[in-house]
């Protein structure tokens, strides 16, 4: 090559780099965080969770019961049970049968089975738990039943969990003893693994035995407490730091029925008097129907209590305001019958916080918790609309305020982020001073990110706000398709940006709804998915806990040219300080396909020349966590250097970005 070409060349390239570098520097974005002014405090219950028991949240999934139907209690009283073996209608007598017999006493445990044994060893009842039971290799699991003989002697039961082969991997005998009824426990150490384990029971000795809330439980449960919660799960949820605890629901709440409304006052004191109730998921959608999917309520107002104690939540519970399901039956309760609803809403507060010289507060000490659970927030009502949720509301409000002047009341806007049922409720509500107001949005992935400014214009002086449930929805609404793809979890962040950035209004947020059974499931998406035997967090759950983990104290600006970022050119930011750690802590969301370069400036802090970035992001908008890939889209931390108090980085494209950077 000849030195003028060569030098041509040289030329062309130097242009073509000069060009680039101009690119980058005009492409670069100046953005300014200003840590001298703290706009308003981040309160504590910023990032919480909303439980309810759908998709088998509860039973089948938090509370860690293995038998299903234990109590024979369901409509049918033999569902989740098999006799695969019975001769109830054989004239040979090779084995036995079951029959349900509704003769006990207590209203809500009415029903036990009377097993006839014609030829001991002969007879196998199996119970299928929950889309099978999770047993793990070495580990124990505490049985119990209840029993009673009847004429004949049937002197032992044999309990063996069984893998989905029918091979036996853990047993345990027990000795009958007594024709009056018994609370019998044995323990059954397993051998070897199952996802879809089964309870086998087998009698030794011929004749008749009487039985009755047969459970199985793993022993290590959270916190070791006896028939408690499935440790992996509540792990999922502590790890989250959540700020509350929002129980029951959701509709569950509401009921479709009136008659069959959540009530509290049926969910604690013994697991056995506990009234079962059809869940009302279980026959909401043809598509995903789930006709053995009911309420044992083990997992009852005292465990939710304690359970929020014990991730140091505050405890947010939701009454039925008087009126059902607006999207099922709407049935209400005229204005001169609310009473009761309204007395359940005062005792509620005397079992959470009452002195133990109280009624309720005696029982809630009987149960094992003297010292009050220290509630502060009561919901009124869950997805409700209209002039009729507004007049319930009104009478609700006055009664806890006259008794309880220093509980937070919990109203709702009902179910759509607009429209006319939205725009009256908040009218309404506004007019009526409402503390807080609960709304929800389950909308498309583009609706949160064009939703970012929401809370920009709301009125400082107006209702705070409960972004209560929320979650994008890929295909729609109650969709069995809407996935938890990377799409929906970076437009959550973006949109999560534009609450951050309002804490002055909106107080408490959560995503909805929580949990879903992988095979037990009637809505989705979900934030945490399971198994019987594993659990991971969808890409939703990682924006929540990037969020929730580093939500700081203290608002504080971040801008770019004076304007805050909402979305232009596909940047989306927040910012705080935390006083605890002497940190700020920016949130940063680029939606956009190519990485966008930032200059970050920090106003009144001088900060150090090191700080850490959390990354969360994927290529893929498709992409999901998985059984397989539990952490395929989880954040990555990084160590990043800061120069002459400057911040320069590449925020990748499609990215969530945390950036923590310690004042000097
Ligand atoms: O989160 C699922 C359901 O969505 C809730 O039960 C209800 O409040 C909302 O409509």
């Amino acid at each position: 090559m000849n030195k003028r070409l060569m030098r041509q060349i040289g030329f062309q390239l130097l242009m073509l780099l000069g060009i680039t570098i101009q690119q980058a520097i005009a492409q670069t974005r100046a953005l300014t965080v200003d840590a001298s002014e703290s706009i308003a405090p981040i309160q504590p219950t910023m990032y919480g969770i909303f439980f309810e028991d759908i998709n088998f949240a509860a039973d089948g999934g938090l509370y860690a019961e293995m038998v299903k139907n234990r109590g024979f209690e369901f409509v049918d009283p033999m569902m989740g049970w098999q006799q695969p073996n019975s001769d109830r209608h054989s004239m040979n007598l090779e084995s036995g049968f079951a029959t349900a017999i509704k003769s006990k006493e207590s209203p809500a445990d009415q029903t036990y089975i009377q097993v006839l044994v014609n030829k001991p060893e002969g007879y196998e009842l199996i119970n299928e738990g929950f889309r099978g039971m999770g047993v793990e290799s070495g580990a124990e699991y505490l049985l119990s039943f209840e029993g009673a003989k009847g004429e004949g002697e049937v002197s032992q039961v044999v309990f063996t969990l069984i893998d989905e082969s029918g091979k036996a991997i853990g047993s345990t005998t027990v000795d009958l003893s007594g024709t009056d009824w018994k609370v019998y426990e044995a323990s059954i150490k397993a051998k070897a693994t199952s996802e879809k384990a089964k309870l086998k029971l087998t009698f030794k000795g011929a004749g008749i035995v009487n039985l009755d809330m047969v459970s199985l439980f793993p022993k290590d449960t959270w916190m070791g407490r006896e028939k408690g919660l499935r440790k992996d799960l509540v792990q999922l949820l502590n790890d989250l730091d959540p700020g509350f605890l929002r129980f029951p629901g959701g509709c569950i709440v509401e009921g479709r029925t009136l008659a069959r409304r959540y009530q509290w006052k049926k969910t604690v004191g013994p697991i056995e008097d506990r009234e079962i109730l059809v869940n009302r998921w279980n026959t909401e959608f043809a598509h995903r129907p789930t006709p053995d999917y009911f309420q044992s309520f083990g997992l009852g107002f005292f465990e939710y209590f304690q359970l929020a104690e014990d991730m140091g939540a505050a405890p947010m519970p939701i009454l039925s305001c008087g009126m059902a399901c607006q999207f099922n039956t709407a049935e209400l309760v005229p204005m001169d019958q609310l009473d009761p609803y309204i007395q359940d809403a005062l005792d509620l507060i005397e079992f959470a916080n009452g002195d133990v010289s109280t009624y309720w507060g005696k029982l809630r000490s009987d149960m094992g918790h003297p010292e009050p659970f220290n509630m502060k927030y009561i919901g009124i009502g869950n997805e409700q609309w209209g002039p009729e949720y507004i007049k319930r509301f009104k009478v609700f409000e006055k009664a806890i305020k006259a008794k309880y002047p220093e509980i937070i009341i919990i109203s709702g806007s009902g179910p759509f982020p607009d429209g006319e049922h939205f725009e009256y409720g908040m009218e309404q509500l506004s007019e009526l001073n409402s503390e807080i107001v609960d709304e929800h949005y389950y909308r498309p992935p583009n609706w949160f990110r064009e939703n970012a400014d929401r809370y920009d214009s709301y009125d400082r002086n107006g209702p705070k706000i409960f972004a209560g449930e929320y979650a994008a929805q890929s295909v729609a609404i109650a969709s069995p398709d809407n996935r938890n793809n990377w799409s929906c979890a970076l437009s959550e962040a973006a949109f999560m940006t534009g609450l951050e950035r309002n804490a002055d209004v909106v107080v408490m947020t959560s995503y909805a709804p929580l949990m879903a059974h992988a095979e037990g499931w009637q809505w989705t998406p979900d934030l945490i998915w399971f198994n019987n035997l594993e659990s991971y967090g969808t890409a939703n759950y990682y924006v929540q806990k990037l969020f929730s983990n580093n939500r700081g104290t203290d608002l504080i600006s971040i801008t770019e040219e004076d304007s805050p970022l909402t979305g232009q050119s596909d940047l989306y930011a927040s910012a705080v300080k935390d006083a605890n750690t002497n940190e700020l802590i920016i949130k940063v969301v680029n939606t956009s396909k190519s990485a966008q370069e930032i200059d970050l400036d920090f106003e009144g802090a001088k900060v150090a020349s090191k700080a850490m970035s959390y990354t969360l992001r994927s290529d893929d908008p498709e992409a999901v966590n998985s059984f397989e890939s539990p952490k395929g889209i989880s954040p990555a931390a990084a160590e990043i250097s800061l120069s002459k108090g400057r911040l320069r980085t590449s925020v990748p494209s499609e990215a969530l970005v945390v950036y923590k950077v310690k004042i000097k």
